[in-house]
């Protein structure tokens, strides 16, 4: 049976993509742009990919490209990313990513000849420089050059991305040409694992995504004064933790009253200098603050912003708010949705449409070409962590409902 074919293929590629030669750390799935274990990623579906016929090239940053056609012909759009969050798991991404290469490999096999092209987003996750869904956002254009040679720093070492695309043998100075990459598309599809536990709690196999969730991300910084734990009266202090500590709060009130779907996280937070018997002299923290609707969450964000400043300022500190990117919630496609629905009906196992509340690359496709998303369970609704899982059954039904949608819309 086609579909068993179908997993256990997928289940071989998502276990040898778990192997030593694809992550840096043993611990979990860590690769990210420019390391010796994210090009040997690119390298095993570029194999993958010529052996079925396809021309396999990267954007000028290095975003992975594959065709089945010349440059210049309609081509149906299919994909996702296979970069990992730091302490990502062996599904989110990369099983969009090789679910697209099946549908490639059964489009062959069934000899549907349907023109595909098959994209690999570099950099979804920010990993490398704290910027997600660069490699696609590099393509819509909604970064600047400055951004690229200055603003954005790696993790590792705060060396530009310009430096560091330079260093890897790309071509940053030819970043607007990234905006070619969809010019033959037709339609995309992304197929991704749900990274919440909706499917499973609903005995859904497939959900067919409707919208994806809007965001901003942002940094606050809060200047105080580093004094000594012990010595320092409680009324002489200028302790930016407390006003971080308030605003951490603020933002959990505030995402419960603006209701619709909004979510606000802070999830990284520096101290300086970070040690036990002395008073930070000064934090960091990011805002991660979603929803479907861009008023509720964006009216969350600036207010967060303000209270932030005005938190500190009650304690004659100073706070500054910095966004560092924004994307508006995107609708899906209604065509292509309707022959996802089609293609899953078909199959006759249970599926459900729903909004998407990650972020993924198709946010930035769907400004010129129409999008859809497939979704697919994913244990206990655990991702961005070595315990997500994913069944490889489950994305070889997602693989045949896309073809099949794919060939009804050609
Ligand atoms: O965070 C996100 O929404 C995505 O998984 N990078
Ligand atoms: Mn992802
Ligand atoms: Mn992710």
């Amino acid at each position: 049976m086609a579909r068993e074919e179908s997993a256990r293929r997928i289940e071989r590629d998502i276990e040898t993509l778990a192997g030593p030669d694809y992550t840096l750390s043993k611990e979990a799935i860590r690769r990210y742009a420019y390391t010796p274990v994210y090009r040997n990623t690119l390298a095993y579906f570029t194999k993958e990919l010529e052996e079925l016929g396809f021309e396999v090239e990267q954007d000028p940053v290095g975003t992975l490209v594959a065709r089945n056609r010349p440059k210049g012909e309609a081509v149906f759009g299919i994909g996702s990313h296979c970069d990992s969050n730091r302490n990502g798991g062996r599904y989110d991404g990369t099983m969009g990513v090789v679910t697209a290469l099946e549908v490639c490999r059964l489009n062959s096999e069934l000899g549907y000849g349907l023109p595909l092209q098959l994209i690999s987003w570099l950099e979804e996750e920010g990993s490398g420089f704290g910027q997600m869904l660069l490699g696609s956002r590099i393509m819509a254009q909604r970064v600047t050059e400055e951004d690229l040679r200055e603003r954005f720093r790696a993790i590792d070492d705060g060396r530009s991305f310009w430096e560091h695309a330079e260093e890897a043998g790309y071509q940053p100075e030819r970043w607007r040409e990234c905006a070619h990459v969809i010019d033959d598309l037709t339609g995309w599809i992304e197929m991704h694992i749900e990274q919440a536990r909706v499917l499973q709690d609903t005995g859904n196999r497939i959900g067919l995504v409707t919208a994806i969730a809007g965001y901003v991300h942002a940094d606050v910084r809060v200047h105080g004064r580093g004094d000594h734990a012990g010595a320092t009266p409680m009324d002489f202090r200028l302790d930016p933790t407390l006003s971080l500590a308030e605003t951490i709060v603020e933002l959990e009130r505030l995402a419960r009253e603006a209701g619709k779907g909004t979510v606000g996280t802070v999830g990284e937070i520096e101290v300086d200098p970070g040690i036990i018997n002395a008073i930070a002299s000064r934090v960091r923290f990011s805002l991660d603050i979603r929803g479907p609707d861009d008023e509720a969450y964006g009216g969350v964000a600036r207010e967060i912003a303000a209270f932030a400043e005005e938190a500190a300022g009650r304690r004659g500190m100073r706070a500054e708010y910095a966004e560092r990117q924004t994307l508006p919630a995107t609708p899906m496609d209604g065509r292509i949705l309707d022959a996802l629905e089609a293609a899953a009906r078909a199959t006759g196992e249970p599926y459900m449409r729903m909004h998407s509340g990650a972020a993924h690359d198709t946010m930035c496709v769907a400004d010129r070409i129409p999008c859809a998303m497939v979704f697919v369970p994913c244990k206990d609704g655990i991702s961005h962590h070595p315990a997500e899982d994913a069944s490889p059954a489950d994305a070889a039904l997602a693989a045949e409902i896309i073809l099949e949608a794919i060939r009804a819309l050609s």
